[in-house]
This record gives C-alpha cells, sequence and structure tokens, in this order.
C-alpha cells in the first residue's frame, strides 16, 4: 500500500512574478478560462486557478513581496513549475500516513489555502526536488 491514498492530481501551480502577464499567456495560448483570484497573506503569495476542460486546472502563484519562499524560490530558480496537488479524501489521515512513513512534510498539520481549502506541504525531498501539495476534496 502506498502512504498516501492514488488520487487525482488536483492541479499543478506554475510560479511567476506577474500573475496579469501570466494569465494573458494562459489564455492567448491555451485558451484557460480565469477563476479564484485570491491573496494569501499568510503565505506571502497570490494566487489565481486557470480552468481549462474536465478537471484540469493550472494555478498560477506570485509573491506579494521579495522576503517569503516564493520569492526566493523565483530568484533561484526563475518562473516555472513550483508544486503539484493530489486531492486526497481526509487531509488528517493522509497526514498521519506521511508521518508515519517518515516522509519529509512541510506541514504536520494541514493549513488553509487558497478558497478556504484543507492543505498541506510535502518537503520536495519526498518527491525527488518536486514540491508535492495535498488538498482535502470530499469525495461525492
Ligand atoms: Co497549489
Amino acid at each position: 500500500m502506498s502512504v498516501l491514498p492514488p488520487g487525482e492530481i488536483d492541479h499543478v501551480a506554475i510560479a511567476v512574478h506577474d500573475l496579469d502577464a501570466a494569465c494573458e499567456r494562459y489564455v492567448d495560448l491555451l485558451g484557460a478560462r480565469i477563476g479564484l483570484r485570491e491573496e494569501i497573506a499568510e503565505q506571502g503569495v497570490e494566487v489565481v486557478f486557470l480552468h481549462l476542460p474536465g478537471e484540469t486546472k493550472i494555478e498560477l502563484v506570485a509573491p506579494l513581496d521579495d522576503t517569503g519562499a516564493l520569492a526566493r524560490f523565483l530568484e533561484k530558480n526563475g518562473e516555472g513549475m513550483h508544486h503539484i496537488c493530489m486531492r486526497v479524501g481526509n487531509i488528517e489521515q493522509a497526514l498521519e500516513g506521511v508521518i508515519e512513513a517518515e516522509v519529509p512534510n512541510i506541514d504536520a498539520a494541514p493549513r488553509i489555502g487558497a478558497g478556504g481549502a484543507r492543505i498541506a506541504f510535502l518537503h520536495p525531498r519526498a518527491l525527488g526536488g518536486v514540491l508535492l501539495e495535498i488538498k482535502e476534496v470530499a469525495s461525492d
């Protein structure tokens, strides 16, 4: 059995400097529809979700200032892929499994992300350099 239950990708997130300019690129090139846009002050970021057919979403994430983790990421890596987000049915249960398996995590407890979703991040060491977000999505 895997540490996390096999789930769907909720979104792929791209770090950018300028949300408006990036939105324009995704609309012009991919025909994305612009959805929720939100400042998440405690994480020092502003995000916008772009919708593509089906459940496909891309999250653009830009730093609010040049002091936070995302600003450091952009300085080091430039714009590009920042994280992938997998859906889980129960985030506490998922995090329990992560902690029990000693998988390196950033959040030991869920935090509130865009749209009020309950999320947590695993450390990039857990997935060969890829930052992984898990997000609780109630199954219907
Ligand atoms: Co995300």
